[in-house]
This record gives C-alpha cells, sequence and structure tokens, in this order.
C-alpha cells in the first residue's frame, strides 16, 4: 500500500468510493478539486495495486488540525488503509507542530467510532442533531506528540 498526495486524476475515484457509503456526506470531485485552493488543506490517498483505495483530507489549522472526510473502498476494507492514512495525518500533524487532531463522526458510525479509538481519539463533545436534522455528531480529539518526544 502506497499513501501519496492525492492529483486530479484521482478525484473521480474518490467520488465513486463515497458513492459506495451511502448516507456519507459527499464532496464528490467538484469537492477535492476546490480543496487544491485551500492552502491549509491536504489530500492523500492509500494506493492498492496502482489504484485509489481510499483518501483523506484534512485542514492544517496551527495548532489543531481538522480532519475532514476519510474513506475506504468497500473492496479494501480491513486491510489497514484508514490507519495508514491516519498515520500520515499524524506525521503531518507533528511535522507542522500541530498538538491536537479534531474530527466530527456520526455517532451511529461504529467502524469509524472503533477505528478512531483506536487510534487514540477521546470523545470531547457531542452535538445532537448534527447530521441532516437526525444523528448527532461526536467530537473526537487526538493529542499529537512533538516530534522530538
Ligand atoms: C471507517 C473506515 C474509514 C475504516 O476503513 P478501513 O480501511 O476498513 O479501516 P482499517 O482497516 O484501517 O481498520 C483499523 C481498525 O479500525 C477498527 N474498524 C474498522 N472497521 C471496523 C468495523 N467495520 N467494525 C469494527 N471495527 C472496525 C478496527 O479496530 C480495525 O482494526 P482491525 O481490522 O485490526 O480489527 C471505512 O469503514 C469507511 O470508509 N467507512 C465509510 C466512510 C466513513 O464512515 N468514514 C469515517 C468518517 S468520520
Amino acid at each position: 500500500m502506497l499513501i501519496r498526495r492525492a492529483r486530479k486524476e484521482d478525484y473521480a475515484a474518490f467520488a465513486a468510493i463515497e458513492a459506495e457509503h451511502p448516507g456519507y456526506p459527499a464532496w464528490g470531485a467538484k469537492g477535492f478539486e476546490a480543496e487544491e485552493a485551500n492552502r491549509n488543506a491536504v489530500t492523500l490517498a492509500a494506493e492498492i495495486d496502482g489504484r485509489p483505495a481510499g483518501f483523506i483530507n484534512f485542514w492544517i489549522l496551527r495548532p489543531q488540525v481538522q480532519l475532514n472526510t476519510l474513506a475506504v473502498s468497500g473492496a479494501f476494507l480491513r486491510r489497514g488503509a484508514a490507519s495508514a492514512l491516519l498515520g500520515k495525518l499524524f506525521e503531518y500533524a507533528a511535522k507542522s507542530a500541530c498538538r491536537e487532531i479534531d474530527l466530527e463522526v456520526n455517532e451511529k458510525n461504529a467502524p469509524a467510532i472503533a477505528l478512531y479509538l483506536a487510534r487514540g481519539f477521546e470523545m470531547v463533545g457531542k452535538r445532537p442533531k448534527f447530521y441532516n436534522n437526525t444523528d448527532a455528531a461526536l467530537l473526537l480529539r487526538a493529542k499529537v506528540k512533538a516530534k522530538a518526544e
């Protein structure tokens, strides 16, 4: 598996991955393209067998990083792609002198919550009716170790 910066040619594949997960907030190819104009944004691809199998997008807003979106194609689930993408996110955060990573996740999204708790995130808040005015969002945060620690 290769984790690398995303390229324009990846965005259609990212949109197809989003479509595999009904109910997951989709950016579409245009949404990923728009991120190129955001100097704080980083979008990475997880490549398996030469094809994008997953993606992550986050914003470096020192001293925090905001994780915006992360998804893996159905064919490649439970093979460590999301963990590898999160690992790179932690590397970027440490390199950028960020101390915390924040994200929101639907309280009903058990796979994602399990993933984040396994990676050291903790619940720091809850926003009722955040998604479609129905489901609550859990606010999760992870501490980032400074590079020299
Ligand atoms: C959540 C998601 C990104 C996980 O991707 P993944 O590549 O399958 O995750 P990994 O293989 O790296 O899993 C790492 C750990 O997370 C946990 N985990 C992942 N999927 C899980 C599931 N379906 N059920 C329970 N635990 C799960 C496990 O602890 C797993 O370790 P293990 O496989 O050794 O047991 C993927 O299910 C997905 O794309 N979901 C739809 C989009 C989404 O909800 N994104 C999160 C937005 S906040």
